[in-house]
This record gives structure tokens, C-alpha cells and sequence, in this order.
């Protein structure tokens, strides 16, 4: 019989700017997962890789001064280096630029095609670059990566994804497509069912209620007799689902698969000015990448033995994307849809989710090389860099995964690491590692003691079985991670009402007895913990397993050791490996090694790029903490808490672009740092200039001064402002200039009141080119800073008294 298989991938990462600890996260517990699955011997195959086409990285790479190609293949060299660093052990690497995947692309489109599951047509819509998605709303709609979107009036192709509202409820209820945590459950059966509240206030509306079920006057109370959606059933708003549960027919609206206005993508087959949609593209990766469309035999073997995955693990806000689209493209092709999507949680920094385009990131590469050089090489001098890597990977692995109920969002801190790192591996595991071998060593002549008594199933002592509970199999590494510790506390509280030392200084025989007996079960205890621990830090384990003298783990883990953990594996006379310290203690320092190393560019204070002695008419900047909500945001050039080390700018994208580039400018902008070019994602119709004040890091081309002063800035204040009939974001604003008054159109209106805004002193840029937006002209925008998850604008404003129309400079 052939071995039961397990297929899982990650999402696949856009090659928009170099990965961050947020893509390891997903990238680790994947590898997390594969380990496990392999070590219980299912034919695993993990597939990672690289999302490159689309208009976000097109812009990137303009923005970049590459080709797209040249700058999809750095980037994507990036991640796999990355991986590749950390010991990941992915089985296939898939681009979606590689020549297998366009193949299978195109033949995925062909046969939708031929299945009549798409069709041509026109669309105006609003489209969010940074999500790559069409979304509701007006122009200068806040896309969901809080920039504004872009009107997008285009001939496309639709896929007929209205026809598959029921199939997928249906999956989902059923369980035939499981979705974790049950909140990306919810959220997606919530898209797909639509807007059931809206069908209760119709009910409420129409006075239905009272109709049918309550005597007339009655005050409809509380708890209510009848579900509305009964009465919404009986006259067939709603329909039920094969569980019995309310949808909305017709919720679901087809999707735009194809885009004309850009280049860099796969061409649609027989109609060269599309190229495909970048999601479809992207979520065939799964099936391109073992195989389908391909003329390869050995290959279409491969994604026979596969298809259809067992997992794709994916962020929380890409789970629409997994659990709506792309089962619905294959129940379209009539191909067999995954099994089950996992989404993890974000990390978050300072409250927001750590992104490419915010720039708030922490870098992998930044914990290897601190705590591969600052922790691993000062205990062992002679280590080469790769065991430094992977004794670094370990420490962001476990870490990851203890700290962070998966699932849910946790927010990153260097301190916390090094906390976590210090309390639960130096002084836990690693301490009583090294407690009971350096006594058998010193007792047993480095020998595994024979174990006196009759072999317990598990000595009553050591809660060992909490450890075979299920939570070793789920996706719990919290609850298995923190009991996996408090066995460790138990472990060495036994070795300390023990007193094996005092056993040892003993002459009388029974005290030999006993002292043999607490060593050999603290060592099938350290056996048992260092079997279950291996997928989640499988590099320390694997030392570990060497100093308990059972050599490579990574055979034990091929041959079916590491599971079926029955007491009394280890051999009495078995000789300890060579004893060493697994975890070296960390300093408290390095926290801050780390922010800098994060930061190498901060040493220049930002000011310094003030250039006021070239324009004595300029209004010298206030000091960074004026220019924006101090609560907001993190401008002083050092940053001096250690606890929230996203606070300062740093440096993230092109490989080595550009290394010396200092942070000048900086203080005009925000929390939004200068990540990925962002002025070339930010229309100038939206509300947010921040970032396109964005500072000369390695990612963001550097411009001349010259170029600076083009954009005029200047300050006004707001002596109008009143909301747009039938435009829930915009509002209308009239500033004065000093030297005039216009009229600015500004998507602020979710977040700030006409009330508030009147008499405000802000900051224009005075020569942007007229805009219409709903039929009104807009002459300037204004000066904000973009603040958290949902890019809230916090307006520019002054501290000090200041004329209108003085220029910024
Ligand atoms: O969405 N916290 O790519 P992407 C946790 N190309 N996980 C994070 C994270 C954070 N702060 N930031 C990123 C795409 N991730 C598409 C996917 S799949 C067919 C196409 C992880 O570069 C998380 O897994 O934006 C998230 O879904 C993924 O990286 C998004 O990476
Ligand atoms: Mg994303």
C-alpha cells in the first residue's frame, strides 16, 4: 500500500519588496507542519515560492528602475536565500514566472473557457493596486490597504462566479473545505451567504413582523418570537443552504479575471492584450507547481499522487481569495478543490499589521545574524555561519509559536523575544538539558544508567501524556508549546526533590539505585519532549538528540522514531554524545543591537536635510513630533524604546541598493514608513501625500533637491468643509491660501468631521493638477500621515503660529 500523502503550501509571496519576519511566520509554521506530517510518515510534499506578476509589482519595479523580470528574479532570490538560511525544508519552489506555471495558466484558462465559465465584457470599477483586488465604493474609495483606489474602466473577461454561491456553501457547511481559525469560517461563509442583516431590516421596514407573528401595536421585544429570516424564507429573499442555513441568491457576483491597462502578466490565450487576472495566475501555482498542464508524464504522475492539497496555509486576509475564488475556478474546471485552509493571525507592530507598503517590518535576516553572532558564536567561536543560522531560526521559530495563539494576531517585540528566549530555552529546556547529562556524565562515565525498577508505561510523576494529547497534532502550537514547558518545570522539579547531587555524594548502595532512576527517567522525559519539540525547533532538538547519544535525528525522524514514544527507548549503556550548551543564555543588550541593525541608516540625524540656508523665505519644519499626532507616530531619529523597535524608519527592499542612504526628509512623513515606494501606489486624487515626502532609503529612489521643491507645499486653513451628498468618504473642503482660496475634495470624511476640520491649520500641495471626483473639481490635497491597519489619516498640522500660504521646504 502506498504511504498516505500530505500536500501543503504557503501563500506564494509577491515580489514587491524583500520578505519580513510576517512571510517567515506563515513560511515556519508550514515547515512546522510538514516536519510533523513527515515524521508520521506521510508522503509529504511542501511547495513555497514567489507571486510576480501584477501591477503592484510592475509599479515596484518602475519604482526600482528595473525591469520587472531583473526585479522579480532579485527579489524572488531574496525569499528562497531567505528560506533557504532558516533550513525550511520546502520541497518545490514555484515563480509564477517560471515557464511550467504560464504553461499551466493558460491551459487552466483554456479549459474554463471551454467549460463556458467565461465570458467578455466591460467593467468600471474601483481597483486596489496594493491588494490587487476591485472593490465597492466610490472613486477615492480607501481600498482595504488603506490607500485610496483607482477608477479602473476596462474590457474584461468575467468568470462565472455567481454560479457557484451554493456549491461553496455547501463545501464549507459540510465540511468538505475546512477554513481555521473559525473566524476566517465565519468571514467567509459570511461573503458568500451576503448581507442577512440588510434582509432583517427589511423585514423590520416593511412592518412584516407585526404582520405575521405579533398582534399589531405590539413593541416588538427583545428576544423575538420568530426569526425574520423565516419571514424573509417565505417570500423567497433568502434560500436555504443543503444544512438548512439563509443565503442571499445572487450575492456573489461574478469576477473580473483579465486586465488590459498593464502589461506584466500571463497573456490571455487567443487575446494577447489581457493578461490574466494576477489571483488566478497566483492560485494555480498550487496546481502548476506539481504538475498540472504539464506534457511531462513523471510530472502529471506527480500531480495525480497530490492533487487535490491537503492544506494551503495563507494569512488571515487572503482566505477569500483561497476559500471563495479559487475552489469556485476549480469546481468551474471540474478539478478536485483543497481540503482545508488555515490562516494565520498578524503580526503586528505598534498596533498594526507589519506590511511591505507601511514599511513597519523586522527582517529575519536581523534575528539570524544577532543571535547567530551576539548568542550562538560567542559560546562557540569556531561555529560556522550556517550553524548560526539555524540555531538563529530556531530561537524566531519557537518563539513564533509560543507566544502567539495561532490564528490569532500577536504583536512582535524584540524584548519579548529575548524574554521568551531566555525564560523557556536557556533557563528551561536547554538548563535541563545540560543538569541531567553533564550528572550522568559525571556519575555514569558519560553512560545511559540502567533504569532499576520494572519499566513504568510512564512514571506518575511526569505528566508525559499531556504531551500525546492531540495538541501536538493540530495547528496549537501555543497550547502544545506551553505545555510542553510545564512538563519541562515538572522534569526539574523532580530532579530537585530528587537531589541527584546529594544521591551522588552517597555511599549507600540504594541511594545509587535511586540516583540512576531520577537520571534515566529525566532522560526519557528529555527523550519524549525532544521527540515532539523537533518539528518546531528541529536544529536545537537535533543537538539535543546527539548529546543523549542517539545520533541524527533527522534519521529518527525518517525511520519512525520520533513517534510511538514508548518509555524506556533509551539503552542503559548507551554513550552520551559530546556535551555542549544548547541554548547560551542572551543578553539583555541585544534587543537594542537589533533596532540598530534594523536601523543602519539613523545614525545622520533626520533634520540635517533641512536645507533653509538655500531659501530664507522657507518656513523652517517644526521638529518631527510637531509635523504629526505625537500618539501616531515614531520620528526621532534613535529610538529609544526598545519595546517598540518598528517605531523608527528602516530599510527594507532592493537588495543592497543604496546602503548608505540616510533618513533626511523623514520628518515630514509617519508611521508610513519608507517601505515600498509608496508615492507610486498613492494616486494623487487621495487623501494621503505622506508618503510621497518619503525618504531616500534603499527602496525609495533617491531624488534631488531640484525635484523636491517642484512639489509645492503650503500652509492654509480650512474655512469650509461640508460632507458630499451620496459620498460616504469624501468631504468638501475650502482652504485659504493666504494669497487664495480653492477648493479641495478629500476622502477624510470617515475619520474626521466637517465640524472639527473648520479653522484648521494644515498643509497643501498647492500645484497638483486639478481632479473631478463627482462632478466637483478638486485643486490640491492634504498633507496626512496614515495611521494603523485601516491607514486612518492623521491630518499635518503646526505647533507653532504660522502664516497661511508659507511654503514648506
Ligand atoms: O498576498 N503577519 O502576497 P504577500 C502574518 N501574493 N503573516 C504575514 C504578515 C504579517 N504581518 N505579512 C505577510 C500575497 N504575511 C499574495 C498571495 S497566494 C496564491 C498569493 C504572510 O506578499 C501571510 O501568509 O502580500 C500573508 O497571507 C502573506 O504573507 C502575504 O504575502
Ligand atoms: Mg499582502
Amino acid at each position: 500500500m502506498s504511504k498516505q500523502t500530505f500536500y501543503l503550501t504557503t501563500p506564494i509571496y509577491y515580489v514587491n519588496a524583500r520578505p519580513h519576519i510576517g512571510h517567515a511566520y506563515s513560511t515556519i509554521a508550514a515547515d512546522v507542519i510538514a516536519r510533523r506530517h513527515r515524521l508520521l510518515g506521510d508522503d509529504t510534499f511542501f511547495l513555497t515560492g514567489t507571486d510576480e506578476h501584477g501591477q503592484k509589482v510592475e509599479r515596484s519595479a518602475a519604482a526600482a528602475g528595473v525591469a520587472p523580470q531583473q526585479f522579480a528574479d532579485e527579489v524572488s532570490a531574496s525569499f528562497r536565500t531567505l528560506w533557504d538560511r532558516m533550513g525550511i525544508t520546502y520541497n518545490d519552489y514555484i515563480r509564477t514566472t517560471d515557464e511550467r506555471h504560464k504553461q499551466g495558466v493558460q491551459r487552466l484558462w483554456k479549459h474554463l473557457e471551454e467549460r463556458g465559465a467565461i465570458y467578455l465584457s466591460t467593467y468600471t470599477g474601483q481597483y486596489s493596486i496594493g491588494e490587487e483586488m476591485f472593490v465597492e465604493g466610490p472613486p477615492g474609495t480607501i481600498g482595504p490597504d488603506g490607500k485610496p483606489t483607482e477608477t479602473v474602466t476596462e474590457e474584461n473577461y468575467f468568470f462565472k462566479l455567481s454560479e457557484y454561491q451554493l456549491p461553496l456553501i455547501d463545501r464549507i457547511e459540510s465540511g468538505e473545505l475546512t477554513i481555521q481559525p473559525e473566524s476566517s469560517r465565519n468571514e467567509v461563509l459570511s461573503f458568500l451567504r451576503g448581507d442577512l442583516n440588510a434582509v432583517i431590516v427589511r423585514v423590520y421596514d416593511e412592518s412584516l413582523f407585526a404582520d405575521a407573528h405579533l398582534p399589531s401595536g405590539t413593541v416588538v421585544p427583545a428576544k423575538l418570537p420568530v426569526n425574520p429570516l423565516d419571514i424573509a424564507y417565505d417570500r423567497g429573499w433568502v434560500l436555504k443552504s443543503a444544512s438548512g442555513k439563509y443565503y442571499i441568491p445572487g450575492a456573489l457576483k461574478d469576477l473580473s479575471i483579465s486586465r488590459s491597462s498593464f502589461k506584466w502578466g500571463i497573456p490571455v490565450p487567443g487575446d494577447e492584450k489581457h493578461v490574466i487576472y494576477v489571483w488566478l495566475d497566483a492560485l494555480a501555482n498550487y496546481m502548476t507547481a506539481i504538475g498540472y498542464g504539464s506534457d511531462d508524464p513523471a510530472m502529471q504522475e506527480r500531480f495525480a499522487r497530490y492533487w487535490p492539497a491537503d492544506l494551503h496555509l495563507v494569512g488571515k486576509e487572503i482566505t477569500r481569495f483561497h476559500c471563495v475564488y479559487w475552489p469556485a475556478f476549480l469546481l468551474a474546471a471540474g478539478i478536485a478543490t483543497p481540503k482545508s485552509v488555515v490562516a494565520n493571525g498578524w503580526l503586528l507592530f505598534d498596533d498594526s499589521k507589519m506590511s511591505k507598503s507601511k514599511g513597519n517590518v523586522v527582517r529575519t535576516e536581523t534575528i539570524l545574524d544577532a543571535f547567530g553572532t551576539e548568542v550562538y558564536k560567542k559560546q562557540f567561536p569556531d561555529s560556522t555561519k550556517r550553524e548560526q543560522d539555524l540555531f538563529g531560526a530556531d530561537v524566531l521559530r519557537y518563539f513564533l509559536l509560543r507566544e502567539i495563539p495561532f490564528g490569532q494576531d500577536g504583536s512582535f517585540s524584540f524584548d519579548a523575544m529575548i524574554t521568551r528566549y531566555n525564560a523557556d530555552l536557556a533557563n528551561g529546556y536547554g538548563n535541563l538539558v545540560s543538569r541531567v547529562l553533564t550528572m550522568i556524565s559525571s556519575n555514569f562515565s558519560g553512560c545511559m544508567p540502567v533504569y532499576p525498577y520494572e519499566a513504568p508505561s510512564e512514571p506518575k510523576s511526569l505528566p508525559l501524556s499531556i504531551l500525546f494529547e492531540d495538541k501536538a497534532s493540530s495547528n496549537n502550537f501555543f497550547a502544545f508549546l506551553r505545555q510542553a514547558m510545564e512538563v519541562i518545570g515538572v522534569v526539574d522539579g523532580k530532579i530537585t526533590s530528587d537531589a541527584p547531587w546529594k544521591l551522588a555524594k552517597s555511599d549507600s548502595p540504594d541511594d545509587r539505585v535511586k540516583l540512576a532512576a531520577s537520571l534515566y527517567s529525566a532522560c526519557e522525559a528529555i527523550r519524549v519532549i525532544t521527540a515532539y519539540l523537533y518539528p518546531i525547533i528541529p536544529h536545537a532538538t537535533a543537538k539535543v538528540w546527539a548529546q543523549l547519544g542517539l545520533g541524527d535525528i533527522e534519521a529518527a525522524a525518517k525511520n519512525g522514531e520520533l513517534k510511538n514514544l514508548e518509555w524506556g527507548g533509551l539503552k542503559p549503556g548507551t554513550k552520551l554524545g559530546e556535551l555542549a550548551p544548547i541554548f547560551p543564555r542572551a543578553d539583555k543588550g541585544l534587543a537594542q543591537i537589533m533596532i540598530d541593525m534594523e536601523n543602519p541608516t539613523i545614525s545622520t540625524p533626520s533634520t540635517t536635510s533641512t536645507p533653509s540656508t538655500t531659501s530664507p523665505a522657507s518656513v523652517t519644519p517644526p521638529a518631527p513630533s510637531k509635523l504629526v499626532d505625537e500618539k501616531t507616530t515614531h520620528t526621532s531619529a534613535v529610538p529609544t524604546d526598545p519595546t517598540h523597535p518598528g517605531a523608527a524608519p528602516r530599510t527594507s527592499a532592493l537588495p543592497e541598493a543604496n546602503p548608505g542612504a540616510t533618513v533626511g526628509g523623514s520628518y515630514a512623513i509617519s508611521t508610513e514608513r519608507p517601505g515600498t515606494p509608496s508615492h507610486t501606489e498613492a494616486p494623487a486624487s487621495g487623501p494621503f501625500a505622506a508618503s510621497a515626502a518619503g525618504s531616500s532609503t534603499p527602496d525609495t529612489p533617491q531624488i534631488a533637491i531640484d525635484d523636491f521643491v517642484k512639489i509645492d507645499l503650503r500652509v492654509a486653513q480650512i474655512v469650509v468643509a461640508e460632507r458630499i451628498p451620496k459620498a460616504d468618504k469624501l468631504l468638501r473642503l475650502e482652504v485659504d491660501l493666504g494669497y487664495e482660496k480653492r477648493q479641495i475634495l478629500s476622502g477624510i470624511a470617515e475619520w474626521y468631521t466637517p465640524e472639527e476640520l473648520i479653522g484648521r491649520k494644515i498643509v497643501v500641495i498647492a500645484n497638483l493638477a486639478p481632479r473631478k471626483m463627482r462632478g466637483l473639481e478638486s485643486h490640491g490635497m492634504l498633507l496626512a500621515a496614515s495611521h494603523g491597519e485601516n491607514g486612518k489619516p492623521v491630518l499635518a498640522t503646526f505647533g507653532e503660529e504660522i502664516a497661511l500660504g508659507s511654503r514648506l521646504r
